[in-house]
């Protein structure tokens, strides 16, 4: 048999990484908790139609399709707001607006596999369905900023824009949806040479490059200019009123917004209105990314339904964190380690590891029948704190020997004291 590795693009989280990973899972959860929103757990697998419906040839391409042994063709879950989508037109219809849901889980995408770039990889994400107004979109930014700050991340920046005022710009040209679509997944990869071709349109092409080109000192500033740009273009002013609105609203909440660009776009299709994504300095990959999607459950069947929602990259903060040296203490309390001297004492030695576990003491039993002074050698180099020696003559009096690892002290200490005791010390 060969020596197995895991599948390219797929990771083992060793314990330092899982540590960190769930850090920023439950800073995650704390968050949700904060802003209200509701956890749900949607399957990994679901079907490939409603995957593809409306998340653009980019993920489309970049799935793990099959098809299951009931010859139905499924795949991997490569973000969580079809789901979501599919939930709010079906099974949650009729629940009051608005509706926040938030869940966390692993996605799967076909990238190529990079730093920060890999194929199954974790997110937390937020949907905020039923309000079409720009608090919500400023809301969905202000939840990212207080979870960044909340893992303790330095010096990121929100990029901001409005997919709407392009796509009101070209609808307003006969530009039709498809067309609509791959100019916008170029854009997105920043070939605008190649996008602009497909704009036909002198005018408006003309249109397209000066926002592109335009600079100003300021986000507030570039969205005055953009809209200065637009005028005439009835939805795109709309668009970029709500652009200015959402900058405000975000701005007095607190959270400061680095850049608007004009020409922003995103992979995703369904977006029709602010789009968002946040980066680090020491990351040229964003952390983060969101925004509107307002036709998305109607397409699926719902009511028309406006929404609005973010997905945080949790392996690239994690990455994020580790380059800024940001440690992550486990809080835990103290760490005892229970040493039976021989096997007359084993079954009360375990059920006194139990009782300690009862109590909230993390323990850990002796387990492999080493002498003691081979099983404390080994406590000492797993940076165990207290080591509970069980011997007979104590046990008959009902005492234990607790040795205080990093001071090297040992005493006898009643059992009936013994939880309390190392709790206090704690
Ligand atoms: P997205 O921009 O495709 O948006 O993904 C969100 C985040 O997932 C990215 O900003 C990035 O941090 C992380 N990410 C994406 N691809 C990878 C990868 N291959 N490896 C590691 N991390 C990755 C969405 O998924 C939308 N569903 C967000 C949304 C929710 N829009 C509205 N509601």
């Amino acid at each position: 048999m060969p020596a197995f590795q895991p599948v390219r693009g797929m990771r083992d989280l060793l314990p330092e990484d899982a540590a960190l990973l769930n850090y920023i899972v439950c800073k995650a959860r704390e968050t949700a908790c904060l802003f209200g929103y509701k956890e749900v757990v949607t399957p990994v697998v679901e079907s490939y139609e409603l995957l593809s419906a409306k998340s653009g040839e980019e993920i489309r391409s970049r799935m793990f399709v099959f098809k299951d042994l009931g010859n139905r063709t499924v795949a991997l879950r490569p973000e969580f707001t079809a789901s979501i989508a599919r939930l709010a037109t079906t099974t949650l219809r009729n629940e009051p607006k608005p509706l926040r849901l938030f869940s966390v889980g692993s996605v799967y995408r076909y990238d190529e596999p990079q730093r920060g770039r890999y194929r199954e990889f974790w997110q937390s994400n937020f949907e905020l369905v039923g309000s079409a107004r720009p608090e919500a979109d400023a809301e969905v930014i202000l939840l990212t900023d207080s979870l960044l700050r909340a893992v303790g991340l330095q010096s990121y920046a929100f990029k901001l824009g409005n997919v709407g005022v392009l796509r009101a710009i070209l609808s307003q040209e006969g530009v039709d949806e498809k067309t609509q679509n791959m100019i916008l997944q170029l854009m997105d990869k920043k070939e605008y040479d190649e996008a602009f071709k497909l704009v036909k349109p002198e005018k408006c092409r003309a249109l397209l490059s000066e926002l592109l080109e335009l600079k100003a000192p300021d986000a507030s500033s570039t969205v005055e200019k953009m809209r200065e740009k637009v005028k005439g273009y009835t939805e795109a002013e709309a668009a970029a009123y709500n652009l200015a609105e959402v900058l405000r609203l975000v701005t007095e909440g607190g959270c400061n917004v680095q850049t608007v660009e004009p020409t922003f776009a995103r992979g995703l299709e369904y977006y029709t209105g602010m789009i968002f994504e946040v980066y680090v300095p020491q990351l040229e990959i964003a952390l983060g990314g969101g925004g509107r999607y307002d036709r998305l459950i109607e397409v699926f069947g719902g009511e028309p339904t406006p929404a609005v929602g973010v997905a945080h990259g949790i392996d690239r903060i994690a990455l994020a964190l580790q380059m800024q040296e940001k440690t992550v203490e486990p809080k835990h309390g103290k760490k005892v380690m229970v040493i039976p001297v021989n096997e007359q004492v084993k079954s009360e030695a375990l059920k006194l590891a139990m009782q300690l576990r009862s109590a909230g003491v993390p323990t850990e039993f002796e387990v492999m029948r080493r002498r003691v002074a081979k099983a404390l050698e080994d406590a000492d180099r797993r940076r165990i704190d207290y080591a509970v020696i069980i011997g007979e003559k104590e046990l008959r009096a009902k005492t234990v020997t607790l040795r205080d690892m990093a001071k090297r002290l040992q005493e006898t200490v009643p059992i009936q004291a013994l939880a309390e005791k190392i709790m206090h010390e704690a």
